[in-house]
């Protein structure tokens, strides 16, 4: 557990789902539901031991969530959704709850983090763009916006990505 100026970063719990999905939805809208992210997410369980959640008193402050993947016959895990509440944006939640979720990944084991999003933020996380010859999504994506985070230096990942 994390606490950062009255925040609290705990593990996410099935009693938090409805907020979580309350989050999502104002951050993201229903068009949520037909990105290519969203294949690796609507089979699948998120890893709840890897996912945290922001709380500001009672109220979800913000939220990250990591699902297994493999690409070919390696696992990995696969970021998103992300979200800060509107009102508490700018005050570096966000990029605390990237540190918290990564460091879990990589305390249980995990060689890559790989996600959908821009490199202007999540560059100085660590993230860098992938080779859309290397590593491809299952769907149409813009290939400048699939990133990785390597855990485990040296691990190397080629083929499809899929759910599980
Ligand atoms: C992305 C998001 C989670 C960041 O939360 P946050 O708590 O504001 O993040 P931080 O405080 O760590 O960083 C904020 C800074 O990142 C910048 N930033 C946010 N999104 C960005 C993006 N897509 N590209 C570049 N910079 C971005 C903000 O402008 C802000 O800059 P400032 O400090 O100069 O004001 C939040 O903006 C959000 O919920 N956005 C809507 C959902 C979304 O886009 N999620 C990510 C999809 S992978």
């Amino acid at each position: 557990m994390a606490q950062d100026w009255g925040l609290q970063i705990v593990g996410e719990q099935p009693s938090d789902h409805a907020a979580v999905e309350a989050l999502v939805a104002k951050a993201f809208g229903p068009g949520r539901f037909v990105k290519t992210a969203e294949r690796l997410r609507e089979t699948n369980q998120p890893r709840l031991d890897l996912s945290f959640v922001a709380y500001d008193g009672a109220r979800l402050a913000g939220c990250v969530r990591l699902w297994p993947i493999h690409i070919g016959d390696v696992p990995l895990v696969f970021l998103g959704p992300f979200a800060v509440d509107p009102d508490l944006r700018s005050q570096g939640l966000g990029a605390r709850l990237i540190e918290v979720s990564c460091e879990a990944a990589r305390a249980a084991g995990e060689h890559a983090i790989l996600l959908v999003g821009d490199l202007a933020y999540f560059s100085r996380m660590g993230f860098e763009r992938t080779d859309p010859s290397e590593i491809q999504l299952p769907g149409p994506v813009d290939s400048r916006r699939v990133l990785i985070r390597r855990l485990v230096s040296g691990a190397a990942f080629q083929g499809l990505v899929r759910a599980g």
